[in-house]
């Protein structure tokens, strides 16, 4: 167990990004009701991804993570988890039939409800309000009321989180997520969309197979694993008080793990290595993400690593890389280098989402065209140092929203107030995010071509 640590030592520790909660006595009330409540997953399932991570880690398999930048109240229906998991399958069994790679899924959902703010305060026409911090915190609307972080809105977003989760293990082991379904994964798409019909394309090439294979005897009755899929759950640690409620010993080990979600992660903003959100992630077995910025230094990168997985386990740390497209280049490979230099190992995955946030007109939007250079220059660095790019993290929902410019079907600059839905951050909508697959998926192709070893010619 990690020396001197408990699930409340990040108390002792300097933090940012804290809500300003008026009454501290109800705060303390909600946490001490929540840690009364039952574990949202449990520690044999973390234990899982991390295994299905260390797969990655050693280069055998693929990451794929996403969801919304923030889950919201309003947006609680079936059909919105539905579409999600439906676009999420859809990129999965592209980048698992495409490129040939097994792929760890794991959505940023049920539980992703905080999110750090640049600045504490938000001025709209002279008016200054307390920043919107997600949901589970305060209300997004632009009025004193709602801005006043509400210690309910934990429990609230705690049954949210529930209900979603529960509705996900029954799509991921209930017969939704079933291959022989691959065609009505269609039904989502709009009409004449050009990756409409490229899906279309792979997803008789993976029923042809389905056929084959039932025809010598394999089928999803007798198979299982053609029938169900392991999907994960994830979000970023950043309402401390909140994980640290959820924190539990788990009987068969003995050891701390957080129950808010399978994986968590710690965001640029708050990866101070003497802080408090890398103090409490030091102490829980889950696997662990770390989101790495343009200001991270190699040395305090390795300081981090030692902290934070000093057993040098695979499977347990993701750097989380996000640069911006131009950026990559200059920031990447001294990160590799440090990291392979000392040995660690990690999953190296690459967030093309934060760092190309631009305004256009009023609406914070990300040209997909940028999205996608980032994804190609981590591929080509990797490539270059001899590395795994191992997964990708982005933001995105099953809808048709108009957020990010670009794309096949392009949203231009005046469609973004069209359906711009998002609470936080723009997504990719679903085109976007399988175009994104598609392309991924071809550069999985091209890495492991490189690598194979040379073929026997003649005989
Ligand atoms: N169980 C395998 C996997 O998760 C195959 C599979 C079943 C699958 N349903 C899927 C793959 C849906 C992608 C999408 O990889
Ligand atoms: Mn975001």
């Amino acid at each position: 167990m990690a020396k001197d640590w408990t699930p409340s030592s990040w108390r002792a520790k300097p933090i940012e990004q804290v809500p300003a909660y008026p009454d501290l006595a109800a705060l303390g009330e909600t946490e001490k009701r929540l840690a009364s409540f039952p574990p949202l997953v449990f520690a044999g399932e973390a234990r899982k991804l991390k295994k299905a991570l260390a797969e990655v880690a050693e280069g055998r398999s693929f990451l794929l993570q996403g969801g919304d930048c923030a889950e919201s109240f309003a947006e609680h229906g079936a059909d919105n988890i539905r579409d999600f998991f439906r676009a999420f399958l859809q990129m999965a069994v592209v980048l698992t039939f495409a490129a040939s790679s097994p792929v760890v899924k794991v959505g940023r959902i049920a539980g992703q409800f905080a999110k750090p703010r640049s600045s504490g305060n938000e001025t709209k026409g002279g008016v200054t309000l307390p920043s919107y911090r997600g949901d589970i915190i305060n209300g997004i609307d632009f009025d004193e009321a709602s801005r006043i972080p509400s210690p309910e809105r934990q429990e609230m977003a705690y049954r949210q989180s529930a209900a979603t989760l529960n509705l996900l293990r029954a799509f991921a082991q209930g017969g939704y997520a079933n291959l022989d379904n691959v065609h009505q994964w269609m039904l989502g798409f709009v009409s004449g969309s050009p990756q409409a019909e490229r899906y279309g394309q792979l997803a008789d090439r993976i029923s042809e197979t389905m056929n084959f294979m039932r025809a010598i005897g394999i089928n999803s009755e007798s198979h299982p694993s053609l029938r169900e899929t392991d999907f994960f759950t994830s979000h970023e640690a950043l309402l401390l008080g909140y994980e640290e409620a959820l924190t539990r010993v788990d009987s068969t080990s003995g050891e701390w793990y957080a129950t808010s979600g399978h994986m968590i992660w710690i965001g640029d903003r708050t990866r101070q290595p003497d802080n408090a959100h890398v103090e409490y992630c030091r102490g829980i077995k889950n696997p662990i993400g770390l989101k790495c910025g343009p200001s991270l230094s190699a040395d305090e990168l390795i300081r981090l690593i030692d902290i934070l997985n000093p057993q040098n386990e695979a499977g347990r740390l993701t750097l989380i890389t996000r640069f911006g497209h131009d950026k990559v280049t200059d920031h990447l490979p001294r990160l590799i280098r440090a990291v392979q230099k000392e040995g660690r190992k990690v999953v190296w995955s690459c967030d093309p989402m934060h760092g190309n946030t631009i305004t256009v007109n009023d609406y914070k939007t990300r040209p997909f065209d940028r999205i996608l250079s980032e994804v190609e220059a981590f591929f080509d660095v990797h490539r270059a140092e001899g590395t795994h790019a191992g997964g990708i993290h982005i933001e995105m929902t099953g809808k048709d929203v108009t957020e990010c410019t670009g794309g096949a079907r392009p949203v231009l600059a005046e469609d973004l107030s069209d359906r711009y839905h998002t609470h936080c951050d723009p997504r990719l909508n679903a085109n976007q995010a399988l175009e994104l697959a598609f392309l991924t998926a071809e550069r999985i192709k091209k890495e492991q071509e490189a690598y194979r070893p040379p073929q026997a010619v003649g005989f």
